[in-house]
């Protein structure tokens, strides 16, 4: 047994923090009871021809003055490298089924100029296609996610798309691909065969979306040993109507991944959030529980269903957008505060939690565009800065490929103690969220089956829910050092109101 005990919480954590509400929390981990694998992808984004998320954001063009590695903003690249991108869904979103991938390809001064009629009707110069997206998935190290054009394109089109992009050689579209620069095929394996096919995506019953999804699955082929996983478009939150019929409508083969979309909306600005609505935004998260769950389980309940990969495409906070702040950065601008972290830590527990019912999950969006991990301040701006989401995702990192365990807290209403743990050889990774906007913590956690010799902890933690990194105090809501008491069995720290934290035990 070993100890490290520290001796002042006090004095490394913000005054006043340890009020006389502080509430004992008692946490048993079940090191003996496994869920599932934590897979990486759970933590994985999406970036879509949306407002800055790519021009402006991501993409600033090889002439710019502002640093970029091949036209890539350099300081984004930096950070995503850093932080780990298992999966980057690209282009969209709604944008994707308008989007005729053949524009984004060849000379840039030949590529031609359409409207994105989803976002604002502004003009998409497609300076940045398929290869920058894939150029940017390999200096980033995420797996690419191509989402088709299903609402206005073809099958042909999509298939062409995973000839261009999987077929090795000898083909004109793959020798196509080798004079724009990339002899290589880019082995992409996920394809969304559309998105939201219930809305933007074409508006659709789920009978007639069943039969356009059986059509383009036909052509969408393995080429060079890349073998497609097709995504199809599930339902917004827990939509049973939308997934039945589609389900019941297909035939033989059931896709492999299965797509639903659940934002977590709220009433206020992002920078001006009441109490009040905090709670609200955040009790939604026990819907996306119960959601989850349902579509799991609609799912298994189809023959072959237990195969198909269930994936939350699209979440995230949502907040009321303030159309001043569109006006300066673009649409669906929002920042990041304090409470979108913990929105974040909620979900990214809850993945952990659910480790046994999901495939994938992409928060939306990756630069700019709702709850983010980067803002940037203009194409012409160098400023980036990592918000408190991207933060937050850091603090979970520690759990991607490890297994997660079974957890017992002693409340799970919406706004009680979140939990998760897992383990790796010889490692357990405990993260815990306090979404209390008026009660301090302490934990007080019992390993079930394990014992640990040592550990750490790091918090990411802010007295006011509204608190966030800026252009000019980008260093606001970062992460700091956590105290936390570790002896055998016995792990107990202190949660500080609005904190969400993790700790890395080594195990005896
Ligand atoms: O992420 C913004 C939009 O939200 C996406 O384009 C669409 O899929 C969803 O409705």
């Amino acid at each position: 047994m070993a100890g490290t005990a520290v001796a002042s919480l006090a004095s490394l954590l913000p005054r006043n923090v340890f009020a006389d509400t502080t509430t004992a929390q008692r946490v048993v981990v079940h090191s003996d009871s496994e869920i599932a694998t934590v897979r990486p992808e759970f933590h994985s984004h999406f970036a879509e021809h949306l407002g800055s998320c790519i021009y402006g954001g991501l993409w600033v063009g090889k002439n710019s003055r502002v640093p970029n590695v091949d036209g890539h903003r350099r300081a984004a690249v930096d950070y995503l490298r850093e932080l780990g991108v298992p999966v980057l869904r690209w282009p969209g979103g709604c944008f994707a089924d308008d989007y005729h991938w053949h524009d984004g390809i060849g000379p840039e001064a030949k590529r031609p100029k359409r409207v994105n009629i989803h976002w604002g009707a502004g003009v998409e110069e497609n300076s940045f296609g398929t290869h920058e997206f894939i150029d940017l998935c390999r200096k980033i190290g995420a797996e690419p996610y191509l989402a088709g054009n299903v609402g206005s394109g073809s099958p042909r089109e999509m298939r062409d798309w995973v000839e261009y992009c999987n077929y090795p050689s000898g083909t004109d579209l793959s020798q196509e691909r080798a004079a724009n620069g990339s002899p290589d095929p880019f082995r992409v394996r996920y394809w969304g065969v559309g998105n939201e096919s219930w809305g933007c995506g074409g508006n659709m019953r789920p009978d007639e979306y069943a039969a356009l999804y059986r059509r383009f699955a036909v052509y969408l082929r393995e080429f060079g040993g890349t073998k497609p996983f097709l995504i199809a478009s599930g339902p917004s939150g827990s939509d049973v109507g939308w997934s039945r019929g589609f389900l019941d409508k297909m035939k033989y083969e059931l896709p492999d991944g299965f797509s639903m979309h659940y934002y977590e909306g709220g009433e206020d600005a992002p920078t001006e959030f009441t109490v009040a609505h905090m709670n609200e935004q955040l009790s939604i998260f026990a819907k996306v529980e119960d959601s989850i769950r349902l579509q799991r389980a609609v799912l298994d309940g189809y023959h072959e269903g237990r195969n198909v990969g269930l994936i939350l495409d699209e979440w995230g906070v949502w907040d009321h957008i303030p159309p001043s702040d569109e006006k300066i950065h673009g649409a669906l601008w929002q920042q990041s505060t304090m409470r979108s972290a913990l929105a974040a830590g909620l979900g990214l527990n809850l993945f952990n939690r659910l480790a046994d019912q999901l495939y994938m999950c992409n928060i939306a969006q990756i630069v700019n565009v709702l709850q983010s991990l980067l803002i940037t301040e203009g194409i012409e701006s160098n400023k980036c800065v990592r918000t408190s989401t991207y933060y937050a995702f850091m603090l979970f990192k520690a759990h991607r490929s490890k297994t997660a365990l079974h957890v017992t807290t002693q409340d799970s209403s919406p706004l009680a103690l979140s939990a998760s743990a897992s383990l790796g050889a010889n490692e357990m990774v405990l993260s815990f969220v306090n979404p209390h906007s008026d009660a301090d913590m302490h934990v007080d956690c019992s390993l079930l089956g394990a014992s640990a010799k040592d550990g750490t902890a790091e918090i990411l933690h802010h007295t006011d829910l509204n608190a966030c990194n800026t252009f000019d105090k980008p260093d606001t809501v970062v992460i700091q050092k956590l105290p936390i008491k570790v002896d055998d069995v016995r792990i107990q720290f202190d949660l500080p109101r609005m904190s969400l934290a993790t700790a890395t035990l080594r195990l005896g």
